[in-house]
């Protein structure tokens, strides 16, 4: 018997030239220990510190051999919701910002919705709402008209009575733009006034100068998705959380998948992170906030080449070279052989895929110089070839 295709089915992920699979990439990225890793935002800034002393000391403990809560520790629950502000919000500890999104289309979207998204985005998002809802409206956002973001004008423009869920992504990835106060409080009266749901993703929020929680605004119609992948440099280690009013946290417990727990040692981690905090995250963003000035300082120097969004406001940001009529993907052919893995447009753009590549950097110092100088000879080989 044959499994239907599914409607949504498409590569999620694309092969990169000369691998089989996207899997076969990653791995071979993952074995090769001298590649700078620029190419998933990850952070890579975090030393021998109190997060990784908590899951050693979990390890030792072998502790591991149970299931944890299935909710997750009630002090991790606890800490996430003091590190927000959002104590009287209900929590659930997931593995990652990636199934707090699942959970959420899944449990929030009927056949007949549309979800409003944008170009440049984060595209398993659309993937996962392309699941549930009949429509995904994927809103063109590469402009500096509308300031490289998705817009409350624009969401207006967009919706229509059968919208269910906006989806902000703040700040944005790849492009870094983020929202001010104004902003957050229009989009919180969309909500309020047409009864649908902001999701807030809020992975990169720590690298933000300034932040602005759609749940302060809008506490019924908010669903804030947390990760600890980026500023507490575990994204390895799988775990997040989902955060809304009890009424919204209730029901996606009737749909959980992991319902025997997070990972233990991970949760650990977690915990630690978020005891820490303020011993390690300044270091953190001022090294991340140099590296991106390196990275402006080159670009800058490049006709044709500029970055939309400056400062960005996440540890990411986006480098377009249509001006420059380089291809972003053999720059980043050009980079990997040079072992420095960064990410083509297309990762995370239907439409302006051609435009730009990717750079994360939160990561060494001398890793970014490392980059800049290579980079620089490769706008001077591609051009010629
Ligand atoms: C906007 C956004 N949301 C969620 C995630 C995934 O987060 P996690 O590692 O917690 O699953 C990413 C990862 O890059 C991201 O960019």
């Amino acid at each position: 018997m044959m499994i239907p295709t599914k409607k949504y089915a498409k590569a999620a992920k694309i092969a990169p030239k000369g691998f089989d699979t996207a899997n076969e990439f990653f791995e071979f990225v993952f074995n090769d220990k001298e590649i700078i890793w620029m190419g998933q935002n990850t952070n890579h800034l975090h030393k021998e510190n109190q997060i990784r002393d908590a899951m050693l000391s979990c390890v030792e403990s072998r502790e591991y051999a149970k299931y944890p809560p299935p909710e997750g520790f009630p002090e991790l629950k606890k800490l996430i919701l003091k590190d927000l502000n959002l104590e009287d919000s209900d929590i659930l500890i997931t593995a990652g910002g990636t199934e707090s999104l699942y959970l959420c289309m899944n449990d929030i979207l009927e056949p007949h919705n549309n979800v409003i998204t944008c170009d440049p985005g984060y595209l398993i998002i659309d993937n996962f709402a392309s699941r549930f809802a009949n429509e995904v409206r994927s809103v063109p956002i590469y402009s500096s008209e509308n300031g490289y973001k998705l817009t409350p004008e624009l969401v207006r423009a967009n919706m229509d009575e059968n919208t269910k869920i906006v989806v902000l992504i703040d700040p944005l990835n790849p492009l870094g733009s983020s929202y001010t106060e104004e902003e957050m409080k229009e989009f919180a009266e969309i909500a309020e006034e047409n009864d649908i749901y902001l999701l807030h993703d809020i992975t990169y929020k720590d690298f933000a100068r300034k932040h602005f929680l759609a749940a302060d605004y809008a506490p019924d119609h908010a669903i804030t998705i947390y990760s600890f992948s980026k500023i507490c440099g575990m994204a390895g280690l799988r775990i997040g959380s989902i955060i809304g009013a009890s009424n919204i946290i209730s029901s996606v417990r009737t749909i959980l998948i992991n319902d025997l727990g997070t990972n233990l040692i991970a949760q650990a981690g977690a915990i630690a992170a978020l005891k820490s905090k303020d011993d390690w995250i300044k270091e953190v963003i001022t090294t991340t906030r140099n590296n991106q000035k390196i990275i402006k300082e080159v670009v800058d120097e490049i006709p044709g080449a500029f970055i939309p969004v400056y400062p960005s406001e996440g540890n990411m940001l986006a480098i377009d070279l249509k001006g420059t009529g380089i291809n972003p993907t053999e720059m980043v052919e050009y980079l990997l052989e040079r072992k420095i893995f960064v990410r083509q447009g297309t990762y995370t753009s239907n439409r302006f895929g051609d435009n730009y590549f990717r750079v994360s950097f939160s990561i060494p110092e001398e890793q970014v110089r490392t980059f800049v100088k290579e980079f620089r000879k490769a706008i001077d080989f591609l051009r010629k070839n």
